[in-house]
């Protein structure tokens, strides 16, 4: 493997031409095609036309494509260039830190208005639903992190959007509802009818699909799991690639991202799934064990059983996964194709407790300088257990994570830590 040119860089930036104009469609590249969504009440394949109340035709036909790249439109890459090429930088100092013979490359995705990956499917979600004539959009939102960007996006072609946000985050959070105002969103604890209840993405996405198929004006929009969010996603790992290798880099040994839906894994990993020599790694939470622990098997995406049921990991759609302040990867489900990746041994994946990922995110902090989002601290937690394997065994491994938010609203969490009162959860 090539060796990095300089011995100093840390950051290796694109121009803003080098932006991807068009999205990476993993599914040409999967050993067999994914199983079918079906349909809730008659349980047969569902087609674009019972997907029509809740996406625009664009997004129904990007979920179903073959096609090996889609077009970004115009449009949407005249909002991506206002954060995007993101950065792709060298953790030399997280490196020293832990004395590895690993390199360790991560993709900055919290420089994002959103701070988080989001707002790569937001802003086009947004404009293909407005192209169409829908001035309404709502949505689930865990972290904060999708309310948020879809506000935003919302936001850049006049749509109104109504967020129902998991009643434990909605209170963990207070600030992530005051900039969802700012750019003009609503938001609301979920669920809706039970206020004792902590509330889940799954009960969050009931009440959003519920509100969106009562209304002519009005479609859903979902920040994870579906082909289209991921591919939407894929700018990141594109990205990436042009960015390695003007660092030197042939490849990364191992690529790695935290999951709760899949959507900034997927997005990071896809582009090098068709190089069987890169390892894939999903970081999931101990108490939410999808992928480590789930069944492989048709659920709902949803707790009330509105969404099509998906072939997937999941720990049951009634499954209400403790409060832990990765909200963001507290979904029972997730995403078809992360699934089938991991369920066919493409991919791997590990589980990491709360409290690691606390430790993690303070290291994190302390030498690079960014405070991590709680989700963002599982990939962190799993590269620090990947640069010390790489040590062990005296290996150059060239590890690249998804550096897909940053904690600056999380700050309560942090202070639990710092507080000694944050607990492992059950
Ligand atoms: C910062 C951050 N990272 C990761 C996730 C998990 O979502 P996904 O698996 O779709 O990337 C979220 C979800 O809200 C998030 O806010």
């Amino acid at each position: 493997m090539a060796a990095p040119a300089d011995t100093t860089d840390t950051r290796f930036s694109l121009p803003q031409s080098a932006l991807p104009t068009a999205w990476f469609n993993v599914a040409p590249h999967l050993a067999s095609p994914l199983d079918p969504p079906l349909h809730p009440g008659t349980r047969e394949p569902v087609g674009p036309d019972d997907l029509a109340p809740l996406f625009a035709q664009e997004l129904i036909g990007q979920e179903m494509s073959a096609d090996p790249w889609i077009d970004i439109p115009g449009e949407v890459l005249d909002v991506l260039r206002l954060w995007r090429p993101t950065p792709l930088v060298r953790a030399r100092r997280l490196e020293a830190a832990l004395g590895t013979t690993a390199r360790i490359y991560f993709k900055d995705e919290s420089v994002s208005p959103a701070g988080s990956h989001k707002p790569n499917s937001a802003v086009p979600q947004a404009f293909y639903n407005a192209k169409e004539g829908i001035t309404r959009l709502t949505t689930e939102t865990g972290a904060g992190q999708w309310g948020t960007a879809l506000s935003f996006a919302a936001a850049q072609y006049d749509l109104e959007c109504a967020v129902y946000m998991v009643r434990k985050s909605f209170e963990q959070k207070p600030y992530r509802k005051v900039i969802m105002e700012t750019w003009g969103g609503t938001v609301v604890p979920s669920p809706i009818d039970d206020p004792g209840h902590p509330g889940s993405l799954g009960a969050a996405i009931s009440d959003a699909v519920r509100d969106a198929v009562g209304r002519d004006d009005t479609h859903y929009a979902l920040g994870s799991v579906l082909n289209h969010v991921l591919l939407h996603q894929t700018v990141i790992g594109l990205e990436a690639q042009q960015q390695l290798a003007s660092a030197g880099e042939t490849r990364p040994d191992v690529v790695i991202a935290p999951c709760g839906g899949g959507s900034n894994l997927g997005g990071v990993a896809l582009p090098f799934l068709p190089d069987p020599s890169v390892r894939l790694l999903a970081a999931e939470p101990a108490s939410c064990p999808t992928l480590t622990q789930g069944r492989y098997e048709y659920d709902f995406g949803d707790t009330a059983g509105f969404t099509p049921l998906m072939n997937m990991y999941t720990l049951g759609h009634d499954f209400v996964p403790p409060g832990i302040h990765a909200g963001g990867l507290r979904y029972h489900g997730d995403s078809p194709i992360i699934s089938k990746l991991v369920h066919e041994g493409r991919m791997e994946a590990v589980a990491h407790r709360q409290r690691a990922v606390f430790e993690a995110n303070v290291l994190f902090a302390r030498v690079e300088g960014k405070l991590p989002a709680p989700e963002a601290g599982h990939g962190i937690a799993s590269v620090i257990q990947e640069a010390h394997d790489a040590t062990a065994k005296n290996e150059e491994r060239v590890i690249l994570f998804n550096y897909c938010g940053h904690g600056l609203l999380d700050l309560a969490a942090y202070q639990e830590y710092l507080a000694g009162d944050l607990v492992d959860e059950p």
